[in-house]
């Protein structure tokens, strides 16, 4: 039964990808505000999708690429979804004690963070005009990095280290402290006790249709669209 189990995981995992890509955008791109999985109307869901269509337009990123970037942010939700459930069954059948049950655990805060940082991102995304310089974030950058200038440059090059991943600018919530880290993985090196306030996705397909190799292109755009507002919002 387990390795019948994992085989069919990967499957779907497979089907999932492969569908997630440019073919499925014309089927999504039809239904704001409505989950993936709401749209198939035959799973029970706790995590919806949000509705990122607002940032369509925004200068510096073309719609094929964000609707990619949808279309990959709400597989994250399904994806979260299947996982809660699957793992809450094999509780009740209490499979708790097999590999299934530990490499499905492992896999959880792939899923789940992938679904999560990806909401961050793009609710910092699609604001006009520059940070506050009255703003309360304005002045905690500028204590904790010396100035903002220094805050942005230090966050760019964070944002430019070889390799996919996430430039985040994290609060840690128990010193006040603001740092900008470097994380790999979705699920993997997230300092704890931490509270993101900018996040930026580095992955490949976050820039790559628009800018091919010039991160530092995608970067600036990332930059010219910041919500300001919605990041300060997050400032403990
Ligand atoms: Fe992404």
């Amino acid at each position: 039964m387990g390795e019948e189990f994992l085989n069919k995981w990967i499957l779907s995992r497979r089907t999932f990808l492969m569908f997630s890509g440019l073919g499925s955008i014309g089927l999504l791109s039809g239904l704001p505000g409505r989950s993936f999985a709401q749209a198939k109307g035959d799973v029970k869901m706790a995590y919806t999708a949000k509705d990122y269509t607002r940032l369509l337009g925004m200068e510096g990123f073309s719609e094929t690429l964000l609707k990619n970037h949808f279309a990959l942010y709400q597989g994250y939700a399904t994806n979260t979804n299947k996982l809660l459930d699957t793992l809450g069954q094999m509780l009740r059948d209490g499979k708790m004690n097999s590999t299934e049950y530990a490499e499905l655990k492992r896999r959880l805060g792939w899923e789940f963070n992938g679904m999560r940082l990806h909401e961050f991102y793009f609710e910092n995304l699609g604001g006009k005009g520059g940070l506050d310089r009255t703003g309360k974030l304005f002045k905690k950058l500028s204590e904790d990095f010396g100035s903002v200038e220094a805050w942005e440059k230090d966050f760019k090059a964070t944002g430019m280290i070889r390799g996919i991943g996430w430039a985040v600018l994290y609060q840690d919530q128990l010193s006040g402290k603001l740092i900008n880290f470097w994380v790999n993985e979705h699920d993997v090196g997230h300092p704890a006790g931490c509270a993101p306030i900018l996040i930026l996705d580095v992955f490949e397909h976050a820039f790559m249709i628009d800018y091919g190799l010039k991160r530092a292109d995608y970067i600036e755009a990332f930059f010219k669209n910041i919500h300001w507002k919605t990041a300060e919002a997050r400032l403990q």
